[in-house]
């Protein structure tokens, strides 16, 4: 039998009732519903053809690795270990980058790309910033919460354009040069979340000249590098503004690449002007990192340190990678091609220039919803489609309830 304590001041019952992010709504959704032949479009995970998370074979060769000789589960140092952070700086800037072989990148392991993008975070609090994060228009539900609960001020840029679905470059850059100094600006370097929409080079050293004119800090997220052009091609931004001189704050996150969602395991790093100024962001980073969760958990990070620190791993992983994304892209152009076939006048050809694993389809809420409710299709109702979820089973499904929410919902 169930009671019910009457307590005379409840300390719960005054709680504002808060909406959910909207990620997380359609993973419970998707959760919830009975129908066998469901299909989960909304969270952001790679699933391979037969509609699985894969265990990577790289995953697979560096657990028998590790299991050959087996370390014990001791503390790891709060940054995470020295092969660890070595392994992402190589990962990240190349071999060789003046800005590491200078001594002026501090590197942290952190609880996936949230976790370092929350460090990081608390760290610019620390910093003389203007107490503003910039964010694009649309953007990770999660980025203006995080930043938000980390006391920025949350203000946004123009990013893209609904009537096209390209990016609205200038009108980004003119809202740009309008922040006040020592604002942040978060940009995701390749596969934006939710457009599929990024900057070219050009575009980029565009955006580093009024970056500097307006005293901005950069904060890079990397949540899917090696699924738009390749690893070291989608590393490019973070390696041209290391060079520049600029504050740069970059989140990377090993949680796609390396199919480990679970693990969490991610990386945040800091360029810096000089040694002395890493050793003073590692001493603040330390105490911040301490004081949430103390000091990172060890599996994830293993293999991932054990992947990146093997040339034959590392070359094995690389074609992995390649496998997912040349997958997503035939996918990408499946759903393209069975809509066009469908005799559906809306031109969805946009979708094939988007990159990484979404599509900004603008599709609206309410189709979203049909398209749920009538075909156990689930999505975000921004209308962004994970495209890694298709495969050749379930597309000419998903082909057929965009076909009809599209002819028949406004
Ligand atoms: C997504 O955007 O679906 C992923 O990044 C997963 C998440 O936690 O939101």
């Amino acid at each position: 039998m169930t009671k019910t304590i009457t307590a005379q001041v409840s300390v719960f019952a005054e709680i504002t009732p808060t909406p959910m992010d909207p990620v997380l709504a359609s993973i419970e959704a998707f959760a919830a519903d009975p129908r066998p032949d469901k299909v989960n479009l909304g969270v952001g995970m790679y699933y391979d053809e037969s509609g699985k998370i894969p265990r990577l074979r790289v995953v697979h060769d560096a657990e028998v690795l590790i299991a050959r000789n087996p370390a014990p589960y001791g503390y790891l140092p709060v940054e995470g270990t020295a092969a660890f952070r070595s392994g992402v700086e190589t990962l990240l800037f190349g071999v060789g980058h003046a800005a590491v072989a200078d001594g002026r990148v501090a590197t942290f392991q952190a609880l996936g790309g949230t976790g370092a993008l929350r460090v990081g975070a608390e760290i610019l609090r620390l910093l003389k910033t203007s107490g503003v994060l910039a964010l694009s228009h649309p953007t990770w539900p999660n980025h203006p919460v995080l930043f938000g609960a980390a006391g920025f001020e949350i203000a946004t840029y123009p990013y893209v354009d609904p009537a096209t679905g390209g990016l609205m470059f200038d009108r980004m850059l003119a809202a740009l040069a309008t922040l006040r100094p020592g604002t942040v600006v978060l940009l995701q370097t390749c596969c934006h979340n939710p457009t599929g929409v990024d900057l070219d080079r050009d575009q980029w050293l565009r955006l580093a000249d009024v970056l500097r004119a307006g005293s901005l800090i950069l904060f890079l997220d990397l949540a899917y590098q090696g699924f738009a052009d390749g690893i070291d091609e989608d590393a490019w931004p973070v390696r041209m503004f290391a060079e520049s001189g600029l504050p740069l704050f970059v989140a990377l996150s090993f949680s796609k690449s390396f199919a480990l969602y679970g693990e969490r395991v991610g990386a945040l790093c800091i360029v810096t002007a000089s040694p002395r100024e890493v050793s003073l962001v590692s001493g603040q980073a330390k105490n911040i990192i301490r004081a949430i969760y103390s000091t990172p958990p060890t599996h994830g990070a293993a293999i991932v340190s054990t992947v990146l620190n093997s040339p034959e791993l590392g070359e094995l992983w690389r074609t992995e990678l390649g496998e997912m994304r040349d997958r997503i892209k035939q996918m990408r152009l499946g759903l393209v091609e069975a809509l066009k076939t469908k005799g559906l006048n809306a031109d969805f050809s946009f979708m094939q220039r988007q990159r990484g694993l979404f599509s900004y389809s603008g599709l609206s809420a309410a189709q979203i919803d049909l398209m749920t409710r009538g075909h156990a299709v689930h999505a975000v109702r921004d209308g962004r489609l994970c495209m890694a979820a298709l495969n050749r089973h379930n597309l000419p499904r998903v082909a057929d309830a965009i076909v009809e929410v599209v002819r028949h919902a406004p």
